[in-house]
């Protein structure tokens, strides 16, 4: 079948929205799974998201479909990841389609990721069919909702789509309305290959497995593919499609999408947005809008027990095979032993690296504050780039601090408490702006510092779980920053150093001097802790010693709370790393976080 029969399309939504469910109704609906197969949720295939409930690494399924003309249709839904970390990864998969189904929640209305994903789409020229979504649910909107679509976005709702993908209502319609509405493919079969990958992932026995997307010309299995921008080549293995099983094909043709194993060694050889094309007939030019993603958050990442450093090497070396975002390099500190420095995406990034490590490694971590990259010009004049607080030296001149453009969605009862959120967060006003009669968008500069700490907890307290925010990494800004250093016992405290404004250092020295107060366990001896910029002391506290007594109390009660305890105990000491002969639990290391 030519491109005539074929549809590429995409969903994209606010996360919660319903995509995943209503992918799951396609397939059921066109065969392509049955229903005795489909676990829940067929498409979030990680154990992990769908402990989270959302969606990490996209994925693609062909599905079959007749359509009212009689004729069988191939439509390739092209799963987009749901979180801002992966904001790259969506803008990719888009890339690869012609339309897509915009879910909004009836009950709900626009959100500030539906917005920016819209902003992909229609970057990306795509048809987009608007299906309300949850209309089942008492409290849906579908009326209001499809003229806030209509007033914020811009698009025409008088063909949305009413849906229920939890009932299995408006499937027939979507389905139509894929074939009608979203453009065949250009029929560009006689060029030279030019393929879109738009997502990779790494297999043991095959090694990297390339999602891609035939954009001109056509590749076969034995054929030697060249990547445009890491200039490696490569002889095809396989390939297939998924359906959503993998099912192998001789050969892919322009505006097919499939997936390719040619025996590639980690996916950072094959990247997301790089351009596949033929050894013995390259494309003149590749296929545009490629970026190398940059990680934006570090932490450190200790063992808490040093013999184990090796199986931390170990582990981040295989799930970096996988993870083409995910950097590291070995960082020793007297106090923390050996352990790695390790980069993110973003906080989600990060903490689904440490969950894995955890859990898939048995590795018992410490796990120092996040942190973004700073920049500053050291004495001699050389350009610094510094993504460890305590490598700041005394003397620098022009440090600067990476920036966001952050846009929040919110019903207009809270916009004062996240205006008042912002300034305290170093926020600068750009915009605000009514997108309907009940719901206003607030667009501000912010340091990235700001937003990776609580930002988003407190933006969902403030707004009692309604506001919804989206930001984008804009550049750098010099500002009056300096280093805060934790002494305890009298020793510098290096994983505990942080970067903060001038501003808000005796702030935050005074309520982190506090707060590790609270969360170190006493000892037999008086500790001092104190907050220090340079040699001068802005913030000290002291934790009085273990009086005997309070040990006895312990050993009473029933034996079973006892043991309980113990355990308790047990684990809890494993987290625990020794500075200035004391030890500090592994909640010490992220308290800088919640000092707001
Ligand atoms: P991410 O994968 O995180 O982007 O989320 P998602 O957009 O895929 O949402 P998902 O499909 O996981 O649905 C979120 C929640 O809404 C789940 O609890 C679903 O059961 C529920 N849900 C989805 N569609 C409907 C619907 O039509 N009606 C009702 N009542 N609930 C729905």
């Amino acid at each position: 079948a030519g491109p005539n029969y074929i549809r590429n399309f995409a969903i994209i939504a606010h996360i919660d929205h319903g995509k995943s469910t209503l992918a799951d109704q396609l397939l059921l609906k066109t065969g392509t799974v049955e229903s005795r197969d489909m676990q829940a949720q067929f498409l979030d295939g990680m154990d992990l998201e769908r402990e989270r409930g959302i969606t990490i690494k996209l994925n693609q399924a062909r599905m079959r479909y007749t359509a009212a003309d009689g004729c069988v249709y191939a439509l390739n839904l092209i799963d987009t990841p749901g979180h801002i970390d992966f904001g790259y990864e969506v803008s990719r998969s888009l890339a690869a389609c012609e339309g897509c189904l915009l879910i909004v929640d009836a009950s709900q209305g626009v959100e500030a990721q539906t917005l920016a994903n819209v902003y992909l789409a229609l970057e990306n020229e795509l048809e987009i069919i608007v299906v309300l979504n949850k209309i089942d649910l008492p409290g849906a909107e579908p009326e209001r909702v499809r003229r806030e679509v209509e007033e914020v976005i811009g698009l025409d709702c008088s063909n949305a789509i009413l849906a229920s993908a939890k009932q299995a209502i408006g499937i027939d319609e979507i389905l139509a309305a894929i074939v009608e509405r979203i453009p065949p493919p250009a029929d560009n079969r006689g060029k030279d290959l030019r393929a879109l990958i738009f997502d990779s992932y790494y297999d043991p026995y095959k090694g990297v497995i390339v999602y891609f997307r035939v954009i001109d010309g056509e590749l076969r299995v034995g054929e030697t593919v060249k990547l445009m921008r890491s200039r490696k080549e490569y002889q095809v293995d396989e390939l297939g499609v998924l359906s959503p099983k993998p099912v192998k094909v001789e050969a892919l043709y322009a505006g097919e999408v499939g997936y390719l194993a040619a025996s590639i060694k980690a996916v950072a050889d094959a990247r997301v947005g790089d351009t596949i094309t033929l050894k013995r007939a390259p494309a003149a030019e590749a296929l545009g809008g490629y970026a190398e993603v940059q990680p934006m958050v570090f932490c450190g990442l200790f063992p808490t027990e040093a013999d184990r450093f090796p199986d931390l090497r170990e582990a981040l070396g295989k799930l970096q095979l996988n993870d083409a975002a995910l950097v590291y390099e070995p960082e020793v500190s007297s106090a923390m032993g050996f352990g790695f420095r390790c980069g993110f995406l973003g906080l989600l990034h990060m903490e689904i690296v440490q969950e894995r490590l955890e859990r898939e490694y048995s590795l018992d971590l410490i796990i120092t504050a996040p942190t973004v990259v700073y920049r500053c010009t050291s004495t001699d004049g050389g350009e610094l780039t510094i993504d460890n607080p305590c490598e700041l030296p005394d003397h620098h001149t022009d440090l600067r601090e990476p920036y966001v453009r952050l846009e929040m969605i919110t019903p207009k009862d809270f916009v004062g408490a996240l205006m008042e959120l912002a300034q305290q967060r170093r926020g600068e006003f750009v915009d605000m702006a009514f997108l309907t009669e009940a719901r206003t968008t607030l667009v501000y500069n912010l340091p990235l510092a700001e937003v990776v700490t609580d930002f988003f907890d407190e933006l969902k307290s403030r707004s009692k779980g309604y506001a919804s925010m989206e930001y984008s990494v804009t550049g750098y800004r010099a500002n009056d920053l300096v280093r805060l250093d934790i002494k305890i016992n009298n020793e510098v405290a290096e994983p505990l150093a942080s970067i903060v404004h001038r501003d808000a250092a005796y702030r935050v020295g005074r309520g982190l001097v506090k707060k590790l107060k609270e969360l170190i366990p006493r000892q037999q001896f008086r500790i001092p802790i104190q907050a220090a910029i340079g040699s001068r002391v802005i913030a000290s506290e002291a934790i009085s010693a273990l009086r005997k007594d309070v040990l006895a109390k312990c050993y009473g009660g029933d034996v079973s709370r006892k043991k309980k305890l113990l355990k308790k105990q047990a684990k809890g000491k494993k987290r625990m790393k020794t500075m200035g002969s004391v030890e500090v639990p592994q909640e010490a290391f992220m308290a800088v976080l919640n000092i707001g």
